[in-house]
C-alpha cells in the first residue's frame, strides 16, 4: 500500500508515497504536520486547520498530498488556468482537471501530477525521481514559441501516454517554464517522455530511433 490516510476532526489527509517527488514543500512548511524521519506516525493533520492543510496540498506539485475538508470550507477546485510547468532536469508538473488514460490501467484523475520526461521512471507515466540517478539534463527554461492566447484556459485535460511514444495532451493548456514564463499554448500537444528529444519539452520523433519502450 503506497497510500496513507489520516483523519482529524477538520479534514482527511491522504498521502501517496508512489507519487511524491520529495520537493519537500510539506515538511518545510509544516514540520509538525509532516514530521520527517519520525519513528512511527509521521502525518499529524490534527496540528493544523483544514484551510492550512488544503494550502499545503495545493503546493504539493506531485499530487501526493490530497486534502478533503470536513469543516464545510471550500474543497480544492480545478485551476482557472491549466498549466504544465517544465522542471529543470526533472518532470513535467501539471495543474489541471487532469485525466490520465492508459492502455494498461483504468483512467485516473488528478488536479496535480508530476509526469516523467526522462524516460527512466519505474512508475510511468509518473515521476519517481529516477532522473536523479540517470543524471537527466534538460533545461526548465526552453525557448518560448509564438502562440496565441487561448479563448478558454480551463476545463478538462486529457493526457494519453502513447505506447513507446510521447504524452498526447488534449484540452486547454499553457506550458510554462520553471520560472513561470509562457512557452507555448495549445489544445493538442505532444510532449516528450523518452528523454531524447532535441526539442524538449516537445516530441520530435526520436523515441523511435532510441527504441523507447513504455506502455
Ligand atoms: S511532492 Fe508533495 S508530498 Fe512529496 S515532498 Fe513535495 S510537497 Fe511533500
Ligand atoms: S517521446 Fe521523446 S522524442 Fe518522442
Amino acid at each position: 500500500m503506497s497510500k496513507e490516510i489520516v483523519e482529524s476532526g477538520a479534514a482527511i489527509l491522504e498521502f501517496d508515497n508512489k507519487l511524491c517527488i520529495h520537493s519537500r514543500h510539506c515538511v518545510l512548511t509544516r514540520p509538525d504536520v509532516f514530521v520527517p524521519n519520525a519513528q512511527g506516525d509521521w502525518l499529524h493533520p490534527e496540528c493544523a486547520s483544514a484551510e492550512t492543510l488544503l494550502h499545503i496540498a495545493k503546493n504539493c506539485p506531485s499530487g501526493a498530498i490530497v486534502v478533503k475538508r470536513k469543516d464545510g470550507g471550500e474543497q480544492e477546485a480545478a485551476p482557472k488556468v491549466n498549466t504544465v510547468r517544465v522542471l529543470e532536469n526533472g518532470p513535467l508538473a501539471f495543474n489541471a482537471d487532469l485525466t490520465i488514460s492508459r492502455t494498461d490501467a483504468e483512467p485516473v484523475s488528478h488536479l496535480r501530477a508530476t509526469l516523467c520526461r526522462c524516460g527512466q521512471s519505474r512508475n510511468k507515466p509518473y515521476c519517481d525521481l529516477s532522473h536523479n540517478a540517470a543524471n537527466f539534463i534538460a533545461t526548465g527554461e526552453p525557448p518560448a514559441q509564438t502562440s496565441q492566447p487561448l479563448m478558454q484556459r480551463d476545463g478538462s485535460l486529457s493526457v494519453k501516454p502513447l505506447a513507446n511514444g510521447p504524452l498526447v495532451v488534449q484540452g486547454h493548456l499553457e506550458i510554462i517554464s520553471g520560472t513561470g514564463q509562457t512557452l507555448q499554448r495549445g489544445e493538442k500537444l505532444f510532449l516528450c517522455r523518452c528523454g531524447h528529444s532535441a526539442n524538449k519539452p516537445y516530441c520530435d520523433g526520436r523515441h523511435s530511433k532510441v527504441g523507447f519502450i513504455a506502455a
